[in-house]
């Protein structure tokens, strides 16, 4: 258990696409450990590990509320459904630190993954949940927020 240094804009690591995890073994486990300790330091509710500078596909979320853990990992996520009808969320990240926008994405999505202990998972998200998996998503892309600001522009 550790926290790391987040890096942040404009560290050109961010701009990497991260490579498939082959098998989610004790090193991948103590790399989610260590993200989302990272995560909660900085009183955040999504991480993806390219923003601690390891370019693996895989990503810890915890979107409950103050007082209650509920932590999620993500291993090698794929997008298999996305809802056609659009939300708007403000988004920040700790990787674009004091900078927030409101963001339109699918309002809701399907999620194939891996989880904790290498097992495969199937997640149907909307709201916050949806919004937050697609921005941390984006990151195994090389992909940030503000990214589609510029493009407005
Ligand atoms: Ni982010």
């Amino acid at each position: 258990m550790a926290v790391k240094t987040i890096i942040t804009e404009p560290n050109k690591l961010l701009r990497q696409i991260s490579k498939p995890v082959e098998n989610v073994g004790k090193e991948e486990q103590e790399l989610m450990k260590d993200m989302l300790d990272t995560m909660y330091y900085a009183n955040g509710i999504g991480l993806a590990a390219i923003q601690i500078g390891v370019p693996k596909r895989i990503i810890v979320m915890d979107i409950a509320k103050e007082g209650k853990k509920e932590p999620r990992y993500f291993v090698n996520p794929v997008i298999m459904n996305r809802d056609p009808i659009k939300n708007t969320h403000e988004e920040g990240c700790l990787s674009v630190p004091e900078q927030f926008a409101e963001i339109d994405r699918p309002s809701k999505c399907e999620v194939e993954y891996l989880d904790y202990s290498g097992k495969k998972q199937f997640l149907k998200a909307d709201g916050l949940l949806a919004t937050c998996i697609q921005h941390e998503m984006d990151h195994l892309e090389g992909i940030l927020f503000i990214d589609y600001l510029s493009k407005l522009k």
